[in-house]
């Protein structure tokens, strides 16, 4: 990286991306294999050398100079949106499911894509993995599957709906791997969910150009090859974290990842911002931490550095024992516990992000 340092946040990549993982609403499944499980060394998958690609869907959606989405009229551009943090038990499938479902109320049509071999979106959303005749896997590795077969409703009105995954999506990098040379693995995804996405230079109308307002992708807690699918396919990343000190050093390792995509396959990538989970305000760690994540976003203002206009949202996401209640029940905060911490921090965490000009200055 050049203009694109990361000072404050040693870059340095971290034993323990898959430490600290508590994930006590849910039975833990293994770690998915990935090709690289450490989180090291993922320039060859990345392979800065492939050209942008050229697909039927026009490149990720800009934001909004001026938007304001709760009255954005219907031809508002998409954005799509990856979720990730390559440690686990940071809070990724709780903001996902949370930012849909607050997206989904104020009147926004919401996809959201299951990246996530552990399948916790799917059943955070009530979507009972076993029942799926298709989902996320064989739509990646089955080239006569369509999203069209894959994706399901979540909410009556269709307003939120989902690309479910099992288990088996672990086995997909390995079954994309011999495809890693010719880019043709990292761009699957995209690929593959352009026929959901409608086509952008068309105002929407439910028949004709039915498109979702936002794509929200949960990504696997490792920078392999999926990931590198979803920061393909998305145009903004928003980073899940806790207010610690190993996450800092994290960062410093997913942003330089994104810096790669960037130079690389997705030209226009953007870090959208960063959303403190399961805060504990009161503690001097955590004080510092967000100064030092703070700076370090201020120092990036001017420079071409993918996250020179990222925030970190306020308020941050208090921790709250209705958010890890609400997966078992299938249900989002706003069903399970509407009145609760957590539901008025995700609703405003959407307000946030639905009002915010990532591209603007
Ligand atoms: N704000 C919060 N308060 C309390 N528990 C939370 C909160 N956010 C997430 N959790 C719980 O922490 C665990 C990890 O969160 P999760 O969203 O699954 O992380 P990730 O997707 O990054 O692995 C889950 O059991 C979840 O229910
Ligand atoms: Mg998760």
């Amino acid at each position: 990286m050049t203009a694109t340092n990361t000072p404050h946040i040693p870059a340095t990549p971290t034993e323990d991306v898959h430490q600290d993982a508590p994930d006590t609403a849910q039975q833990p499944t293994p770690e998915p294999q990935t090709i690289d499980p450490a989180g090291q060394d993922i320039a060859p998958i990345i392979t800065p050398d492939i050209q942008p690609i050229q697909t039927p869907i026009p490149d990720p959606p800009q934001i909004k100079q001026d938007g304001q989405p709760d009255d954005a009229p219907d031809d508002a551009p998409m954005r799509i949106i990856a979720l990730m943090n390559q440690k686990g038990g940071v809070g990724k499938t709780t903001t996902c499911t949370n930012l849909g479902a607050a997206l989904a109320r104020m009147g926004k049509r919401v996809l959201m894509i299951d990246l996530d071999p552990q399948a916790h979106l799917t059943l955070s959303l009530g979507v009972d993995p076993d029942q799926l005749d298709k989902s996320m896997y064989e739509l990646l590795t089955d080239a006569g599957t369509t999203a069209d077969q894959v994706v399901k409703p979540v909410t009556e009105d269709g307003r939120l709906t989902i690309l479910p995954a099992e288990v088996n999506l672990a086995g997909v990098e390995a079954e994309l791997a011999d495809k890693v040379v010719t880019g043709m693995a990292q761009t699957v995804l995209k690929q593959k969910v352009a026929p959901l996405l409608g086509n952008p230079d068309l105002p929407r109308d439910a028949k004709t150009n039915d498109r979702p307002d936002y794509v929200l992708i949960d990504c696997p807690p490792s920078l392999g090859l999926l990931t590198v699918n979803a920061l393909t396919l998305a145009g903004e990343v928003i980073v899940p974290m806790q207010a610690h000190f190993l996450a800092l050093q994290g960062l410093g390792k997913l942003f330089e990842t994104i810096a790669m995509m960037k130079q690389g396959i997705n030209p226009t990538l953007k870090v959208a911002g960063v959303v403190l989970c399961m805060h504990e305000g009161n503690t001097i760690l955590a004080n510092e931490v967000i100064n030092d994540v703070n700076s370090f976003l201020t120092e990036a203002r001017g420079t071409d550095a993918p996250w020179s206009n990222a925030v970190v949202y306020h308020p941050p996401i208090r921790r709250n024992i209705k958010l890890a209640e609400s997966p078992s029940f299938g249900q989002s905060i706003f069903d399970y516990a509407p009145d609760c911490h957590g539901a008025k921090d995700y609703a405003k965490l959407a307000e946030s992000v639905a009002t915010q000009r990532v591209n603007a200055g």
